[in-house]
């Protein structure tokens, strides 16, 4: 049988399921027959977005505020397989830039991961699974800028290994995937875009980026793998080699 059978009417609820990657994931869940609930900073978008892909459910919440999490969850009866990817991408110099922006990288993942949790308590299904997301930052930080955001992402992977005992036997893992094309490039570099997508897809060995579906089939399978538990699944096309 195949494995993304067993997402048949599963809760599904998707931090960041508005836009790329978890918007991806979101899709081929609900392909796979799960009830899907996401989750965008933006209300407007996420009541768009599900309304055109037929979503159960959208919710708005800013990921960085605890109480707008414990409201966004608060009608779920129950989830059955939490994804937290909201996030953007932090970056600035640690001797120079804001600290409250550069904590901001920490307060998307770190600690909207604690208040989620939290604020679903047993709503959690004993079987769950959590997926959390990192980066190939993690492995591979940059000179640009990117010390704080790869720190949060390497935390990530240590905290789903120690909630995955915590919380057991919810399954708990991190995907971590290469540069992917998505629109938060576009957020990030506004009219730079092209031109860093053009000089860092010349250096990979696939000459190209990640897809959003190609992540997100990765978070559909992290989702649907019930001996998947503790791991980061790095999706990179092999970006960490070169
Ligand atoms: N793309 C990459 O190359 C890459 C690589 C490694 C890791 N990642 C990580 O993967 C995750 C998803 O990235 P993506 O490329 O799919 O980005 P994206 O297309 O920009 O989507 C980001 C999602 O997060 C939501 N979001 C952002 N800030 C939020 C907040 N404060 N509260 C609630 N929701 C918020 C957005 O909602 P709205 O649309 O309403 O704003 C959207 O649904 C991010 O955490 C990113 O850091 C991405």
């Amino acid at each position: 049988m195949s494995l993304t059978a067993s997402l048949a009417s599963k809760a599904v609820l998707i931090f960041g399921g508005t836009s790329g990657i978890g918007l991806a994931a979101a899709q081929q869940a609900k392909a796979a027959g799960a009830e899907v609930t996401v989750v965008g900073f933006d209300a407007a978008g996420a009541e768009r977005v599900a309304a055109d892909n037929g979503f159960a459910g959208w919710r708005a919440a800013d990921v960085t505020q605890p109480d707008t999490i414990t409201a966004a969850v608060a009608g779920l009866a129950r989830v059955d397989h939490l994804v937290l990817l909201a996030g953007t991408f932090v970056a600035g110099s640690v001797l120079e830039a804001d600290v409250a922006y550069l904590r901001r990288a920490f307060e998307e993942r770190i600690w909207a991961a604690v208040a989620t949790l939290r604020a679903l308590g047993d709503r959690l299904a004993p079987d769950a699974s959590i997926t959390f997301i990192s980066g190939a930052l993690a492995d591979r930080p940059t000179a640009g800028g990117t010390a704080i955001l790869a720190a949060a992402s390497a935390a990530m992977e240590a905290f789903a290994r120690g909630l995955a005992l915590e919380l057991a036997p919810r399954r708990v893992n991190t995907l971590s995937p290469g540069t992917t094309d998505t629109p938060l490039l576009a957020r990030t570099l506004g009219a730079n875009r092209d031109a860093y997508v053009a000089s860092v897809t010349e250096k990979l060995p696939l000459r190209r980026l990640g897809t959003a579906d190609e992540v997100g089939a990765a978070v559909v399978f992290l989702m649907s793998n019930g001996f998947m538990n503790g791991e980061t699944l790095h999706v990179d096309g092999g970006s960490r080699l070169v």
